[in-house]
């Protein structure tokens, strides 16, 4: 029976392009359920739009020196290309910065105000008096009150997922310029969670939420267990849509509060440009509203979205909130900041037209009820034991067969022998499979079973040899290759959902749309006899080990990048005064000799002319200058330093030292300009 599905995958912030941890986790299994539910005759709204607000993005604008529009207009263009590129079939992605949800979002925003559902109240905020700036969200860094992790956000621990009050961070320190936070009053909304629990719990501890993935359903239990509390939904930033009551100026809408509203916006962007009206697919008791998310989204999707939808009082509540866990990449953790990803756009470029490998690749390992780690030696066995071992040579050697022997046109069949009655039997059975996987939003399980049915076909051809047959008898080699036509044009349906790209080729070479997905179930026939079918063209190619070490060579290039930079990144010293600087002697003197110290590594005894004296100077620059190289070198020399004895080597002063922004020591000298990061000691 044909039902209304409002699909909605969980909106990327604009602050970076996409890369394969979001598609695993969100994007390719929501559009597998979108195209699934429309193969089946669903009436489906797929939704999604770019995450425009939130600190994030002010802060990347700021580093690089442009507005906040600057950035979200850069990535929403790239994002919204890579889902293009890779097959992700939403009816509308929109963005928050959009006139049409700044307008949705004031709007929900005043109907809770003047129903009285929000609690106003002053309170003292973490506040950074240099930056001149209240700290919420990604500007304030503290431990997690709830498992430790000393660098959780103010709105959100990425360690343990719990989400909390800036002011619940044990000690806090802004993220701008690393100073403790003083307390300053200001006022806020607050959504009273706690007014909400009692229905919360009903929903989804009592209701039927109990086939809710464990994960989601647990997460949401132990947050109802804990007892939920007010949580303010308006910050003081510039960037965000305007609180929009009175006492509001210079206020925003938190980002959690608005980025959700964005399906709604984004819905009603869509059914205006097509005619349609918006609100069955969100008020509507019989549309299933199923949400597309990341393990880290899931309180605000289970419990702050839903709230704010209740309090409202018109909304439907999501039926679903199938959230996968992490995706790795090669044992770590997926870093944006650290550039650990497969970025898409960088994927098409290495490889180009293979977008529906990554996506099977991802399927099939999809971190459905556990993180899971994503191998570049993965993939590649994935592409060529699976995709095409399995699936594209079935595929060739039927479709080279059919042309080689009739011309490309389907053979009449005769009498079906059992194995052919099984094999159209069980052909049949695969809709019903494949679907009781993607009702239990398992996409790894069905992905499987498709390839299964590839398999089948192979081993079918395997056992019956037409190639043998056909000089033999040439009645059964008829049957034998129209029941593998069969088999082939099964795949093509059901392979659109998971391989968008591969199914429309298939098609093309079968030169057939004709199957809905139902027909390979209820048809007998899937392919008719006399049925002139194209060319072969392979589906999939071999991706060769030089390839996927280009990809291994890439990330450890990112790793040795990461390594320099945390070098650099050395947190400041404590303040000095003037007069302590004024105490340091600094000379400009000459390495008259060197020489190693015998058994240190990294020490070399040198003789310097300070124009003073000439004196001993132990200096630990060994592992990076031969004794021989420095000699004749003028350097700058601290000269009042202490002297103390290094290996019984009396050292009479300080060579001064710095590091370049790629982690090379070199020397203070003073003829050199390459002095960058301030000084060093060695
Ligand atoms: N931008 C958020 C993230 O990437 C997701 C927002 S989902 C929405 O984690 F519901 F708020 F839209
Ligand atoms: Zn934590």
């Amino acid at each position: 029976m044909s039902k209304r599905y409002t699909i909605t995958a969980a909106l990327p912030y604009t602050n970076g392009p996409i890369h394969i941890g979001h598609l695993a986790g969100v994007y390719v299994p929501g559009d597998i359920y979108a195209r699934y539910k429309r193969l089946t005759g669903n009436d489906v709204a797929f939704i999604c739009g770019s995450d425009e607000h939130g600190v994030p993005i002010t802060i990347k604008a700021k580093k690089e020196g442009v507005s906040p529009q600057e950035i979200v207009d850069r990535y929403h263009k790239i994002i919204k290309d890579s889902f293009v590129d890779f097959g992700i079939t939403f009816d509308n992605y929109s963005r928050t910065s959009a006139k049409i949800h700044h307008d949705t979002a004031s709007q929900f925003f005043k109907t809770l105000y003047d129903k009285n559902e929000f609690v106003e109240e002053v309170s003292e905020q973490l506040y950074d008096a240099e930056a001149n700036q209240f700290l919420a969200d990604r500007f304030v860094v503290g431990t997690c009150p709830k498992c430790g992790n000393e660098e959780s956000y103010g709105d959100q621990c990425e360690k343990c997922g719990t989400s909390h009050n800036a002011t619940d961070l044990i000690n806090p320190k802004s993220a701008i310029t690393g100073n403790i936070p003083t307390l300053k009053e200001t006022k806020h909304w607050f959504l009273p969670l706690n007014k909400h629990e009692q229905f919360l719990k009903e929903w989804i501890l009592k209701g039927h939420k109990k086939d809710w993935k464990s994960n989601v359903y647990g997460q949401c239990k132990s947050w109802l267990d804990d007892g939920l509390r007010p949580r303010a939904v308006t910050r003081d930033l510039d960037w965000g849509i305007p609180v929009p009551v009175p006492g509001g100026e210079g206020k925003v809408l938190y980002v959690w509060f608005d980025a959700p509203i964005g399906y709604i916006s984004a819905t009603k962007e869509w059914a205006a440009r097509e005619g349609k009206d918006w609100e069955p697919y969100w008020k509507d008791q019989d549309t299933k509203l199923v949400h597309f998310i990341g393990k880290d989204n899931i309180v605000f999707h289970c419990i702050i979205f839903p709230a704010m939808l209740k309090a409202e009082g018109s909304y439907i509540l999501p039926d679903n909130v199938p959230a996968n866990e992490f995706l790795n990449l090669e044992g770590n953790k997926l870093s944006t900041s650290k550039n650990w990803a497969v970025w898409l756009p960088d994927y098409l470029k290495d490889f180009p037209n293979k977008q529906d490998v990554l996506r099977y690749a991802l399927t099939a390992n999809a971190p459905e009820t556990k993180d899971n780690d994503f191998t570049w030696n993965d993939f590649q066995a994935r592409n060529n034991n699976e995709l095409v071992a399995i699936f594209g040579n079935f595929i060739n050697r039927v479709v080279v067969l059919t042309n080689k022997y009739y011309n490309g046109l389907v053979p009449t069949p005769s009498d079906f022998s059992t194995i052919d009655q099984e094999t159209l039997a069980a052909i049949k059975a695969y809709p019903s499979v494949m679907e009781s996987a993607l009702e239990r939003y398992r996409f790894r399980e069905a992905s499987q079973e498709l390839m299964n049915l590839a398999r089948l076909g192979n081993k079918y051809l395997a056992d019956e040899e037409p190639w043998k047959l056909v000089k033999i008898d040439e009645v059964r080699t008829k049957t034998i290759m129209f029941i593998a036509l069969q088999i082939a044009s099964a795949l093509a349906t059901l392979s659109e959902p998971f391989l968008p790209f591969t199914s429309t080729k298939l098609k093309g070479i079968l030169n057939s749309d004709a199957n809905k997905w139902e027909d390979i179930s209820t048809k007998d026939i899937l392919i008719s006899a006399n049925h002139q079918i194209g060319k072969g063209e392979l589906l999939f190619s071999k991706i060769e080990d030089t390839e996927i070490q280009a990809q291994l060579d890439k990330l450890e290039a990112s790793k040795k990048t990461n390594e320099a930079a945390k070098k650099v990144v050395e947190p400041q010293k404590e303040t000095i005064n003037f007069d302590d600087f004024t105490k340091l002697d600094i000379r400009v003197g000459t390495i008259l000799e060197a020489e190693k110290m015998p058994k240190a590594k990294k020490l070399l005894v040198l003789k310097v002319d300070t124009g003073i004296d000439v004196r001993t100077i132990v200096s630990g620059i060994a592992e990076s200058f031969t004794a021989e190289e420095v000699v004749g070198k003028k350097v700058t020399v601290l000269v009042n330093l202490a002297p103390r004895a290094l290996r019984g080597v009396e050292s009479q002063g300080m060579i001064l030292m710095t590091e370049t922004p790629e982690g090379k020591l070199v020397f203070v000298n003073p003829d050199d300009a390459n002095v960058t990061n301030g000084l060093h000691i060695s």
